[in-house]
């Protein structure tokens, strides 16, 4: 059973990020369903590798179009994404027993502070400069 599904109120406006944003939506539904079952740490890891792979492209993508927004926020909004990564490593080297749960704590708290808020403050700029290239 998914816990959340994607919805257009999850939106940012940008179709490629929008996109992306889904995966993000997907691996907040394996985290909990390894939380809700049991699960063993190579499949947590497995979750984990996902999630480092998805901040390497992700946020190239995001911070590509920032930078060609000029957007003024982008260094700030750059140190919040690296501490995502930083996280997700620190995840990695953590054996404790309730992992699935704090990743996916640390996930769904993300969508809702990070890509329902910060992202938000950018989107407006990358969407005017997408509009003006098209
Ligand atoms: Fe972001």
């Amino acid at each position: 059973m998914n816990i959340i599904e994607w919805e257009p109120a999850l939106s940012i406006g940008v179709d490629v990020v929008d996109e992306q944003h889904k995966g993000l939506v997907d691996m907040i539904n394996a985290a909990y369903t390894l939380a809700s079952e049991e699960s063993n740490p190579m499949q947590v890891n497995r979750l984990l590798a996902q999630m480092g792979r998805y901040a390497v492209l992700h946020f190239s993508t995001e911070e590509q179009l920032m930078k060609q927004a000029g957007y003024a926020g982008m260094e700030e909004h750059k140190a919040i994404h690296a501490k995502f990564t930083k996280q997700v490593s620190d995840f990695a080297c953590d054996g404790s027993q309730d992992r699935p749960l704090a990743v996916f704590v640390f996930l769904s708290t993300w969508l809702k502070e990070h890509i329902m808020g910060m992202d938000r403050e950018y989107a407006v700029e990358v969407r005017e400069m997408l509009e003006s290239k098209s």
